[in-house]
């Protein structure tokens, strides 16, 4: 694979464990453990590739509507994740973040996931970032209440920039390419201001199925792609020029 060109920001959409379990008669939460299992292989081949920002939709503000069965025992998994990969990430020089909604999620959770955080807080490599109790809507609405409740902002003077620096991902490159696995072709309210302009990649496989070789072709698909951001094509930008 070229050096040249990589995404400095993936994201991705993990889908399909649920569909994974189903097609082998396991139950849901055996599909999410193999999810989580998955997740190791895939930080670590992005902290190799040197890939700057590794987000990861784990769990939506919609999630929490599932039968509370699942739910708990997503929260669990979460915990355990957390727990046995801090060693890992910390050696790893991986640095792990946060967003979403983060005060709902149970207290167990938010504790190993400070630790984790303060864990690896000085680390220099991946920025490995969970979504979590996350939606992009959400977001957006906090960060629009966040931003009101500066006096010193005058509404006709807002702009793109002031709404950016209230997100939770204030201060972070947007995701030059999104990952969905699965075959689903939808964005489900992940990052919806910062993928503005980012590349798709939709991948048939289930997330537990999900692996390095995978990513790769993710990777070469947008290495092939030319940014436009809403400009013209460069070498047709130089004939219009003659
Ligand atoms: C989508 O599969 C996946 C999720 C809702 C959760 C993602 C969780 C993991 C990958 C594992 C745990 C994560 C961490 C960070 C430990 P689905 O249930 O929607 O699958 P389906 O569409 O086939 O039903």
């Amino acid at each position: 694979m070229k050096d040249s060109a990589l995404p400095r920001h993936i994201a991705i959409i993990m889908d399909g464990n649920g569909r994974w379990a189903e097609k082998r008669g396991l139950l849901r939460i055996q599909g999410h453990r193999q999810g989580a299992r998955v997740l190791r292989s895939i930080v670590q081949a992005c902290g190799d590739l040197g890939i700057e920002i590794l987000s990861l939709y784990a769990f939506s503000l919609e999630n929490w509507s599932r039968p509370s069965a699942e739910v708990n025992l997503l929260m669990k998994l979460l915990k355990i994740y957390l727990k046995r990969e801090r060693a890992q990430l910390k050696k790893d020089n991986v640095k792990l973040m946060a967003v979403g909604d983060l005060d709902r999620l149970p207290e167990f959770v938010q504790a190993e996931l400070q630790a984790s955080i303060e864990a690896t807080r000085s680390n220099t490599g991946l920025k490995l970032q969970l979504a979590i109790s996350y939606s992009g809507r959400d977001e957006i609405l906090r960060a629009v209440k966040k931003m009101m409740q500066d006096t010193s902002i005058q509404v006709d003077q807002i702009n793109e920039a002031d709404i950016e620096a209230h997100l939770d991902t204030k201060g972070q490159v947007s995701p030059d390419l999104v990952i969905r696995t699965s075959g689903e072709l939808r964005l489900s309210n992940f990052m919806i201001w910062q993928t503005a302009y980012s590349e798709f990649f939709f991948s048939d496989k289930l997330w537990p199925d999900f692996d390095k070789p995978e990513l790769e072709a993710a990777i070469e698909s947008y290495q092939k792609r030319e940014r436009r951001y809403g400009g013209i094509m460069s070498g047709y930008a130089r004939r219009l020029d003659k």
